[in-house]
């Protein structure tokens, strides 16, 4: 047996209930190469991304001593899980490069737009130099692990492992998909040029409130800074601040506890149930992001993934906001893209999605006061606008989720049935039997309980089947 290592890192906050993990641990049984499973999200990894803490360096140790990473994660509001974000900023602040060595993924999601967020991993890998193989996008489940097409699902990780093997055994390394991007670029500690503005303040009316939500502490950001001074300057309106450094909102744990709790409150004890309520009371929202890591910055990050309950059901609607990305060059166009994405899962309308870079300075800060107007228009106006294809994707993926699932996204289930969003049937009668059954706790452990065996079997009889005609790889977990 060689000694080549293929190493799993694993993002997700849920440990040993990650439906990540648990897809990973089928695909490492058809690997020919030994294996290990690295819980990044328990490393508990700071957010200075130029501290080395030690958890850091065993989890960079074993990344250079790996032939391939698998990063293994649930999909975490259009990117990873901000805790393997924390990795990510520290990899690319301290110019580590894995150049000759191979990048895969295995995500599991409830495909609202896994296709971006593999993009974006299989660009994060190449730009940290590994060659990207492939990837598994699975849907997951938080009782069950991978559910939907099982057996599309294992089949994708027995060939994805094939691919590993075959890989590892010739040495063969992919061709790039995405062209190096200036690594600036993809660190947090890069901020974009502040600008002056020639135009005088307006006259306030101070009717409505906009409320900017930034990530980075502004007296260290000079593109952020301006952008918020420009929007306090030529809004009619007041305008609120939040710098999200400076408050404590930790990451989400993934209890999704905001899906089944009625109320849809974040079981988390810090500053975000506050956020969220202010979030709901204030008339336009905007999301002033830095490009880091190919996304956005991780405070913004953390918080955007704490709002996971507001996507599912899109509490924010009739507020209107905008977006602006900075500090990543070349990456701000899709880090604005996500932003307004995300933004408008929210139910705001999102009436501009602005980068900096592109632009300059002049037409730039001309640009986003033009934008600050029209949010005061749109704010008077009420503006209609329709709701384009990725948002009704993403409405009817979750629309369906809770559709299909009945009472177990319980929170959701009332506010699609408030807002009268369910516009398709629901399947016969098996949503009013769910909601009966999940009335109970115990009726509710029962018929989990119930589900798991029943996958379990399946998945027994496909390996059976399966290993009729072929064999399980010859590699071994190495305990950590
Ligand atoms: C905070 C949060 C954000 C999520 N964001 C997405 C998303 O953007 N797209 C998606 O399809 N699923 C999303 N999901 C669903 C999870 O990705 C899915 O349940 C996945 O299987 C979880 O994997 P894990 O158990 O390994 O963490 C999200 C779940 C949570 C809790």
């Amino acid at each position: 047996m060689t000694t080549k290592k293929v190493l799993f890192l694993c993002g997700s906050p849920r440990r040993k209930g990650s439906a990540s993990l648990y897809t990973a641990k089928y695909l490492a049984r058809f690997l020919d190469y030994d294996y290990e499973f690295v819980d990044v999200a328990k490393a508990k990894l700071s957010t200075d991304p130029s501290e080395t803490e030690p958890p850091f360096l065993r989890i960079l140790e074993r990344m250079q001593t790996a032939d391939a990473t698998v990063w293994t994660f649930g999909a975490w509001v259009l990117f990873v899980p901000v805790q393997m974000q924390y990795l990510l900023d520290k990899l690319f602040a301290h110019g580590h490069d894995f150049s000759g060595k191979i990048a895969a993924a295995v995500m599991t999601s409830v495909h609202a737009h896994d296709d971006f967020i593999l993009d974006r991993m299989r660009f994060v890998s190449e730009q940290l130099g590994f060659g990207y193989i492939g990837d598994v996008s699975a849907e997951g489940n938080p009782f069950f692990g991978y559910t939907e097409d099982e057996e599309v699902t294992e089949d994708s990780c027995r060939i994805l492992a094939g691919q590993l093997n075959r890989t590892l055994a010739d040495g063969y390394v992919p061709a790039r998909h995405y062209p190096p991007v200036e690594r600036k670029y993809l660190t947090s500690t890069y901020r974009g040029p502040g600008f002056s503005m020639d135009e005088p303040p307006v006259t306030k009316t101070n009717d409505k409130t906009i409320l900017i939500v930034t990530g980075n502490r502004l007296s260290e950001d000079s593109a952020n800074a301006s952008v918020i001074e420009s929007i306090r300057r030529y809004s009619r309106n007041s305008v609120e601040v939040i710098e999200l450094q400076d408050r404590h909102i930790g990451p989400c744990v993934g209890c999704y506890l905001c899906d089944f709790n009625v109320d849809g409150i974040c079981v988390r004890k810090d500053e975000y149930e506050a956020i969220k309520r202010h979030l709901h009371q204030v008339d336009g929202i905007v999301f002033v992001g830095t490009c880091s890591s190919g996304m956005v910055d991780c405070h913004l990050k953390a918080f955007l993934d704490r709002c996971w309950g507001i996507y599912h059901r899109p509490s924010l609607k009739g507020k209107y906001g905008f977006v602006i990305a900075t500090g990543g060059g070349p990456l701000e166009a899709e880090a604005a893209r996500y932003l307004r994405v995300v933004l408008t899962m929210t139910g705001t309308r999102c009436i501009a999605a602005l980068t900096q870079s592109a632009a300059d300075a002049h037409d730039f800060a001309t640009t986003v006061r033009r934008v600050v107007e029209d949010l005061d228009r749109a704010l008077d106006e009420k503006w209609q606008i329709a709701d384009r294809f990725e948002i009704r994707g993403v409405t009817r993926t979750f629309r369906d989720l809770v559709a299909a699932t009945g009472m177990m996204l319980r929170a959701d289930y009332r506010f699609y049935k408030e807002h009268r969003m369910f516009d398709t049937p629901s399947p016969g009668g098996v949503n009013a039997l769910m909601r009966l059954l999940f009335k109970s706790k115990k009726m509710e452990k029962w018929l989990i309980a119930m589900q798991q065996a029943r996958i379990a079997k399946a998945r027994e009889e496909r390996l059976t089947a399966y290993l009729q005609r072929c064999r399980l790889g010859e590699g071994e977990e190495i305990p950590c």
